[in-house]
């Protein structure tokens, strides 16, 4: 079994201090073997443009690396948090995969979102899992805008990921449909850690861009059921306990197996 903790909260935009204590806070006393954060948790999602969004980002030797490290240190858990990574001239929405022991993975969001194409560098990680280093359990990551892809969740579920996280910065619900569909169609659980809350700035033709994040935070099982859900605005940790193992059988009747009945011969890209 295995106990996972969604962080839902709404992050000051430029003010990682702030969103870095407020993230210690919301979790002070939680007991968990996994903290999932939402996408750019340290610093806020609306970037306008590359080089603003390079003047906040950092590596993994910055501040909200330290910080992640810290915080997997005192809780004795896995932490995954959005973050904006600079490297070199790069700056990619990626995720920190933070292990008890130090030892430090990076996720780069795959699927650019909207404006996120001006701002960010496109990922090269590509999907990867990892081994919880107490529980028998794999963890593929993906980030928000991932979801509409199949192929991310369908890579992982064939890394054989048992639980796939996804830090979010959701600002519509149709991912209330897609996103279970993910967890049914690779029997996986399937964790949504989305923020809430709004952000307004002012674009170059001095008009206004108001996003509204859509919270709801929530953890599907391997049938895209919903186990416990945040509501679309409430500041707050969900936690819940899995099995994982359950995830292992991927077949739903005695002639079907999800994975083994694949026909990658006769599918097109
Ligand atoms: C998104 O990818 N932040 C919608």
């Amino acid at each position: 079994m295995l106990k996972i903790s969604l962080v839902q909260f709404t992050p000051r935009f430029g003010d990682t201090s702030v969103n870095l204590r407020q993230i210690a806070a919301l979790l002070r006393g939680v007991e968990t073997d996994i903290i999932v954060l939402p996408e750019l948790c340290t610093t806020g999602y609306s970037f306008l443009s590359r080089e603003e969004t390079r003047s906040a980002a950092d590596g993994p030797e910055g501040k909200s690396a330290i910080f992640f490290q810290q915080l997997a240190e005192q809780h004795n858990a896995m932490v995954i948090a959005g973050f904006a990574e600079r490297s070199g001239d790069k700056v990619y929405n990626s995720a920190l995969i933070v292990l008890p022991g130090d030892e430090l993975r990076i996720y780069r969001k795959t699927h650019l979102f909207s404006r996120e194409k001006q701002c960010f560098d496109e990922g090269d990680s590509g999907f990867f899992v990892v081994q919880h280093p107490l529980k028998d359990c794999k963890i593929g990551i993906m980030i928000c805008n991932d979801w509409r892809y199949p192929e991310a969740a369908r890579s992982l579920a064939l890394l054989g990921a048992d639980l796939i996280v996804c830090p979010s910065n959701l600002v519509s619900d149709v991912w209330r449909i897609g996103m279970p569909a993910r967890a049914l169609e690779n029997k996986v659980y399937v964790a949504v850690a989305n923020r809430c809350g709004t952000e307004t700035r002012e674009l170059e033709d001095g008009s206004k861009q108001t996003l509204t994040f859509t919270g709801g935070s929530v953890l599907y099982n391997y049938n895209g059921e919903p186990l416990v859900q945040a509501d679309k605005t409430e500041q707050r940790v969900i936690t819940l306990e899995i099995d994982p193992l359950l995830t292992r059988d991927k077949s739903f009747n005695a002639f079907n197996d999800l994975l083994k009945d694949r026909r990658p011969g006769l599918y097109v890209g």
